[in-house]
């Protein structure tokens, strides 16, 4: 086997054996296929694609490269989520507490932001204490005490894909339906979840921009969780616009609270309830009931106490950032867009992201909107408010909305996008 046919394979429009697959992971996990080859074949991945034969076994070879866990000691059954990613997506803050309360365990391995969208653990190490980062034993002891952890994916999981994702990213070969597939589903099934609910998001401010491609990513990684024993189904829903009022690491944290104590965003409620009943069905637990667990504080108590288990103050306060900047509506009527994509990036621009790994985030930064689309406006009322550190992004932030908030005559038929689009089982 040599690496230059293996790339040859792919770049004519070829399928790969699963014994060249297998071989080229187990290669580059080891140092023995360069970055620069595998480039190449990512790229001819992305595109020549892959048909669900050769991403089955892609798959299966980064799980194979590293260690897999398990989680059958533990009393409860378990469940997981992922999200693709996307602006303001602080679902999983809400949510994992709120199963946990609902009877499941929820092992929650998270990641940090990159570009646009933000990362987990980044929104999380904004409270004062908080430490993702957690052996294997002390996940455990979080999940069986807490019944909910969210902490960094240790290095010994699909090291296959640590590698190759960090290529990616450096290469323009992120955006390929097998590989963002199979990166996402090696390290779920690694995880060793027995369900896992998949929010695909579809729109501005996610990987997929339109709902056909979504589709596809759903399906293939719902066959493959499938395939792999994991009880895999997908929500695709809504990433034009963000998710609920705020998108920075702190603003996140804070509104997350907000929902589990009755309140916060609708869209945010309404998301959070929606995976929730899925993964608690996925578990083998559909009567429980998530919204009473919201009402009556109980997933709040599982919140204080997931935090303080991993070090943080769930009374300490939240970091604000030292400068703020509100942004008024320049004319009335009707909100009819507020582009995710464009107040993603401004909230990275005032320093809630990072451009490369490497990179510090501010935990105050961010966007903080005051209306959403659907909602009336009054000229001069303020639209948004820009927080960060550094007031010297705030002209390149507001650069980034230019074309991003659009407002109607007031009258105009506008009906906002449902936030759940499809569901794939
Ligand atoms: N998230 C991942 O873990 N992998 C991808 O390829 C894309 C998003």
């Amino acid at each position: 086997m040599d690496v230059i046919s293996v790339i040859r394979t792919k770049r004519d429009r070829g399928e790969l054996s699963p014994e060249q697959i297998d071989w080229v992971i187990d290669e580059y996990t080891r140092g023995a296929v360069a970055d620069e080859q595998m480039s190449a074949l990512a790229m001819a991945i992305l595109l020549n694609g892959m048909n669900r034969t050769e991403i089955a076994r892609w798959t299966a070879a980064m799980i194979a490269s590293g260690e897999r866990m398990n989680f059958d000691a533990l009393s409860r059954p378990t469940a997981d989520k992922h999200s693709t990613g996307g602006v303001g997506d602080k679902i999983t803050l809400p949510l994992a507490p709120l199963v946990a309360a609902c009877g499941a365990a929820v092992p929650q391995l998270s990641g940090r932001g990159l570009g646009h969208t933000g990362g987990t653990l980044d929104k999380l190490e904004s409270i004062p204490g908080w430490r993702a980062l957690l052996s294997n034993a002390e996940m455990l002891d979080v999940l069986e005490s807490t019944g909910a952890v969210i902490c960094a994916a240790g290095d010994g999981l699909a090291p296959a894909d640590k590698k190759l994702y960090a290529l990616r990213d450096v290469t323009g070969t992120v955006e390929a339906i097998p590989l963002i597939a199979s990166s996402i589903m090696s390290k779920k099934i690694a995880e060793g979840t027995g369900s896992l609910v998949l929010d695909v998001k579809v729109g501005s401010g996610a990987f997929m921009k339109n709902i056909e491609d979504a589709r596809e990513l759903a399906s293939t990684m719902v066959g493959l969780g499938t395939d792999h024993g994991v009880k895999t189904v997908a929500l695709l829903t809504d990433m034009a616009t963000p998710l609920g009022l705020t998108a920075g690491n702190a603003l996140e944290v804070r509104e997350s609270v907000e929902v589990l104590a009755g309140g916060g965003p609708a869209d945010v409620v309404e998301l959070t309830i929606a995976l929730a009943r899925e993964m608690l069905t996925a578990a083998g637990l559909p009567d429980a009931d998530p919204e009473k667990a919201l009402r009556d504080g109980s997933a709040m108590d599982v919140w204080r106490r997931m935090i303080q288990a991993q070090g943080g103050d769930p009374d300490a306060t939240l970091p604000v950032a030292r400068e703020q900047h509100v942004i008024n509506a320049s004319s009335s009527g009707v909100l009819t867009k507020l582009d995710a994509y464009a107040v993603g990036v401004a909230a990275w621009r005032l320093g809630a992201g990072r451009a490369r790994k490497e990179d510090q985030v501010q935990a105050g930064a961010g966007v903080e909107l005051h209306a959403k689309p659907g909602d009336k406006v009054v000229a001069g009322q303020p639209l948004m408010t820009l927080h960060t550190d550094t007031p010297e992004k705030f002209a390149y932030a507001i650069e980034a909305l230019d074309g991003g908030v659009l407002t109607a005559p007031e009258g105009t038929d506008f009906v906002p996008s449902p936030i759940v689009l499809d569901r794939i089982a």
